[in-house]
């Protein structure tokens, strides 16, 4: 049988979509399609993306289409599309705007790549996440939601700035949903396999969770017109990445829950091991009294924006 090679398409071609297709084509994982309503959009992007491959010597295809059926078959497909945030518009704020997209493009999912494992990052992610799975009807397996690299992500780089050590040698974990309420995990934060909470004050380290926490926020201030693509696209590559060459990585991410800690029929950034099938397992762990308190805090969240799509008919 001929060597087939992987395929990840990119649903939506804004800042995150096409980075994320820059960084799958960089790392030759599969053929690229970068998928956009704008087919001018996803075909320029793409085109750029391929020229990129000739300087910095990668081969990977890129395709740009506006047309669900070049998607077809995809062994990934990320869900990019939608509105991104922007000053004084929370996560939240998005639902309402964002529910629709996501719909419409898991019915196309659906149709054209009905065996692809499917990681979605429209936020509110957490509550998008439960729209894809309704839209999708997939076992829990084969969607999972972008968020707990991305936090954890930003956690780890300001404990290295604030240690002056290569962020290479800092593990970390956060729980919960993505926004406000996530939470980051000291006790389960190690740096060069010493844990943190023995290099660092309870203060400087609780000023580092609130920094992490309110990431997403920071930059959108500073951007004034979009929220973060870097790091979003590089946590998105990371999962793909696991779920392509079948890794068997474990990394937080937003998984669908049916009774791991306590939580039935909800997505909830928990940590997962990801391989070949998608979602291979819930990895549980123990929670002291704050933790779960502060988790129990974030699902209340994540369940009240669910309550909410229930509510407007989303
Ligand atoms: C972030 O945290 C926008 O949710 C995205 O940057």
């Amino acid at each position: 049988m001929p060597f087939r090679r992987k395929k990840i398409s990119v649903i939506g071609a804004g800042q995150v979509g096409a980075t994320c297709a820059l960084m799958a084509a960089s790392r030759d994982m599969g053929d690229v399609v970068l998928l956009d309503r704008s087919e001018g959009t996803a075909r320029g992007k793409a085109l750029d993306i391929l020229q990129a491959g000739a300087v910095q010597l990668f081969d990977g295809t890129v395709r740009g289409t506006a047309d669900y059926a070049d998607t077809a078959g995809s062994d990934v497909v990320v869900l990019a599309a939608g509105s991104p945030r922007r000053p004084g518009l929370s996560r939240d704020d998005l639902l309402a705007v964002n529910a629709g997209v996501v719909a419409s493009c898991c019915r196309e999912i659906r149709r054209t790549s009905p065996e692809a494992v499917v990681i979605v990052v429209t936020n509110p992610l957490d509550a998008m996440a439960h729209v894809a799975k309704r839209e999708l009807g997939f076992p829990r397996e084969r969607i999972l939601g972008m968020a707990g690299v991305l936090d954890s992500a930003r956690f780890r780089a300001f404990v290295a700035e604030e240690l002056s050590v290569s962020v290479r040698d800092v593990q970390a974990l956060v729980l919960g949903g993505h926004g406000d309420s996530m939470v980051p995990m000291p006790r389960h934060c190690f740096v060069g396999g010493v844990p943190l909470i023995q290099l660092l004050a309870p203060e400087r380290i609780q000023a580092l969770v609130e920094r992490a926490r309110r990431g997403g926020d920071e930059i959108v201030g500073l951007l004034g017109t979009g929220s973060a693509f870097s790091a979003p696209a590089a946590s998105i590559v990371q999962m793909a990445e696991a779920v392509l060459r079948n890794q068997r990585r474990i990394l937080p991410c937003a998984a669908w829950l049916e009774g791991e800690y306590g939580v039935t029929g909800l997505f909830v950034g928990v940590p997962c091991l990801l391989g070949g099938g998608g979602l291979e397992r819930v990895c549980e762990i123990e929670l002291d009294a704050a933790e779960r308190a502060g988790f129990e805090h974030s699902v209340a969240r994540v369940r009240a924006l669910v309550d909410d799509l229930a509510r407007l008919g989303l």
